[in-house]
C-alpha cells in the first residue's frame, strides 16, 4: 500500500489575518465542517495509509507542536521537522531517504500538500489507486492533472505525451514538458495547445526511483541529506521539487484528476468553496447587509456583527483585534502589506 506523506510546512500569508505565523493557512477551518484543511488531508488520506501508523506528515520546527495538536493520533516517529524552511524539494529528499530506511527503496510513496479542497473523495481515491498501480510497474513520477480554466502563472503546467496504458480504468500519459508557473502569456500560449494540465501538487513514486533522479539533477540537495541528515538543512539551497526535480526528469507521467480540485490560493476561493445561490454574499459571519453584493464576510468570533451598506466585491475579514478590509481583486497584495507590517518598527 502506499505511504501518503503530507507537506505540511508552507506559510500560506494570503488568508491574513487569520492566517498567522504559528496558524498558517493549513492549520485554518475555512469552511463550516469544524475541520482544519491539515485535519481535512489526513482525513481523506488514512484508508490509503491503512491507517494512522502509515500516514507522514513534514513540517517546520516552528509549526510540529500544531501538528501535533492537530493530528494526536499521528505516530510522533512519522513527523518530520525540519529546523529550517527550505521549500519542498529538501521536504521531499529527506522524508523519501526516511521512508526508504524504514521501508526499502521499492516503498510507494505519494506527497500531498496540507491546503487543498478535493470534492469527490471516492474518485480521488481511485484515482490514487491509478497512480499506485502505474507506479508500482513502471520507473515513473506519477502526477496528476487538473484541467486548467484560465491562464494562472500560479500553477505548474503538465504537457501531456504519448498514452501510457490503463490503470483502474484511468488513462495514463507520458509527459514531455513539465513547466513551473510560466508568465501568464506563456500560460495562454500552453491552454491554446489544449495539451496541458495543471500540476495539483500531488506526487506518487518509488522510494528508489526519486533518490536516483534527486542524485542526477539535484545533488546540492540529495547528497547533503543523505550524509548528514537533518544537519545538513541549514546549507541547503532554498527550492521546490517543482524546479528541483519536475522540470528535468524524464520519468513523469500524468493521470487527468477530474475529483474536483481547488487549491485555495486566497480568500476568494471561499466562493468557489461555499457559494449558495440563495444569498448575495458569502457569509462566515454574523453579516447585515444592506445593498451588498459579490462580498465575502469571515469572522472568527461568531458574536461579532459585521454591518454593511452599498458594497460590492470586497472581502472582509475579522479576527482578533484585527480587521482586513480589501477589494477582491487586490487579495494577492495581502503578502505586500505583510512586508511593510513586518518593516515597521
Ligand atoms: N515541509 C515543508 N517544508 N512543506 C512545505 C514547505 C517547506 O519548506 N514549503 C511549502 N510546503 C508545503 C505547503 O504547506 C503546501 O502544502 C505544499 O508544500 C506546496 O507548497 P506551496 O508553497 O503551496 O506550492 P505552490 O502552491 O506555490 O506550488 C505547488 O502547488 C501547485 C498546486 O497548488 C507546485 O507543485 C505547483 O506546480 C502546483 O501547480
Ligand atoms: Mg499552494
Amino acid at each position: 500500500s502506499m505511504i501518503p506523506v503530507i507537506l505540511a510546512g508552507g506559510k500560506g500569508e494570503r488568508f491574513w489575518p487569520l492566517s498567522r505565523r504559528a496558524r498558517p493557512k493549513q492549520f485554518l477551518c475555512l469552511d463550516r465542517t469544524g475541520k482544519s484543511l491539515l485535519q481535512a488531508t489526513a482525513d481523506r488520506l488514512l484508508d490509503v495509509a491503512g491507517g494512522w501508523q502509515g500516514l507522514w506528515v513534514i513540517t517546520s520546527a516552528e509549526l510540529s507542536d500544531g501538528v501535533r495538536e492537530q493530528l494526536p493520533e499521528l505516530p510522533p516517529e512519522n513527523l518530520l521537522a525540519e529546523p529550517q524552511g527550505r521549500d519542498t524539494a529538501p521536504a521531499v529528499a529527506w522524508t523519501t531517504l526516511e521512508i526508504a530506511k524504514r521501508h526499502g527503496d521499492d516503498a510507494l510513496i505519494g506527497f500531498f500538500p496540507a491546503d487543498h479542497w478535493i470534492g469527490d473523495r471516492e474518485g480521488f481515491k481511485n484515482t490514487l489507486e491509478a497512480a499506485s498501480q502505474l507506479a508500482n510497474s513502471q520507473r515513473a513520477i506519477v502526477t496528476l492533472g487538473i484541467e486548467p480554466t484560465y491562464p494562472s502563472s500560479g500553477y505548474g503546467y503538465i504537457e501531456q505525451g504519448q498514452g501510457a496504458g490503463t490503470y483502474a480504468g484511468i488513462s495514463a500519459y507520458r509527459v514531455n514538458r513539465f513547466t513551473e508557473k510560466p508568465d501568464r502569456e506563456t500560460a495562454e500560449t500552453f491552454i491554446e495547445t489544449g495539451k496541458y494540465t495543471w500540476n495539483s501538487g500531488m506526487f506518487i513514486f518509488r522510494a528508489g526511483v526519486v533518490i536516483d533522479e534527486l542524485r542526477a539533477y539535484a545533488p546540492e540537495i540529495l547528497d547533503p541529506i543523505a550524509e548528514r541528515g537533518v544537519a545538513a538543512y541549514a546549507d541547503l539551497p532554498k527550492k521546490s521539487i517543482d524546479y528541483a526535480l519536475m522540470e528535468k526528469t524524464h520519468l513523469t507521467y500524468v493521470l487527468p484528476a477530474d475529483f474536483g480540485w481547488d487549491d485555495l490560493g486566497d480568500w476568494n476561493a471561499l466562493e468557489r468553496l461555499l457559494k449558495d445561490d440563495d444569498c448575495p454574499n458569502v457569509e462566515v459571519a454574523r453579516h447585515l447587509g444592506l445593498d451588498t453584493k459579490g462580498s465575502i464576510f469571515y469572522a472568527s468570533n461568531p458574536e461579532e456583527a459585521i454591518v454593511t451598506i452599498g458594497l460590492e466585491d470586497v472581502v472582509v475579514v475579522r479576527d482578533g483585534n484585527v480587521t482586513l478590509i480589501v477589494k477582491k481583486e487586490r487579495t494577492q497584495d495581502i503578502k505586500k502589506v505583510l512586508q511593510s507590517l513586518k518593516e515597521r518598527p
